[in-house]
């Protein structure tokens, strides 16, 4: 059995759907990778409990009284690196991230919008799929895309799109969208590594 090419940190605050995926398809190896660490910036959340079940090392990383973004960044991407992570996940990490040097172009976010529509700060959670609503949108979707110092601005590696319903609500089209998710975020993976060329 040959070793799975790359090792990944997931980065959580919440639930963790996407952190137990990407777990399970690296344990079938249907990703070429290996879940190496996951980090919650909140304690107690499922997120850890998932990542616990899966055989996931997983770290709670808090914000600190007074530390700007870069300091709470350089904290997190020591214990990444420690982890010898050569991606790393934003898979519902609600925390605008400072990212070093040598994690440029190695940081992935998935949003549930088609981006550039509804991103942005405040644009999370229900509140994406709310404002799609009300602006009448007959299609949504997914974006996986690179991370840069703006929120969620960076370049698209995948974009998966779903239709609206008319008697859709939040949840209802959160679901949908959640479903594509599912297989854009390997999919982007897949073509960031294949981008990269490791
Ligand atoms: C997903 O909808 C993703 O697009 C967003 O956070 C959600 C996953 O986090 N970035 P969780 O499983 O709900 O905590």
């Amino acid at each position: 059995m040959t070793t799975p090419g790359h090792r990944v940190a997931v980065l959580v605050s919440g639930t963790g759907r996407h952190l137990e995926t990407l777990a399970r398809l690296c344990a079938s190896g249907e990703l070429d990778a290996r879940v190496v660490l996951c980090v919650s910036n909140r304690p107690g959340v499922l997120a850890l409990e998932r990542a616990a079940a899966a055989g996931v090392p997983s770290l709670v990383l808090a914000g600190e009284r007074g530390e700007d973004e870069r300091g709470y960044g350089e904290r997190l991407f020591e214990a990444v690196r420690a982890a010898g992570a050569d991606t790393v996940v934003l898979a519902g990490f609600l925390k605008k991230l400072w990212i070093p040097q040598d994690y440029q172009g190695r940081v992935v976010n998935i949003h549930p919008s088609l981006l550039p529509a509804f991103g942005g700060k405040g644009y999370y959670g229900h509140h994406v799929h709310a404002a799609v609503l009300a602006r009448g949108c007959q299609v949504s979707g997914c974006t996986v895309h690179l991370v840069d110092e703006v929120y969620d601005n960076g370049p698209i590696l995948v974009q998966r799109w779903c239709p609206v319903e008319p008697s859709d609500d939040a949840d209802a089209l959160a679901a949908r969208v959640f479903a594509e998710e599912l297989v854009a975020l390997p999919e982007g993976l897949r073509r960031l590594w294949a981008q990269r060329g490791d």
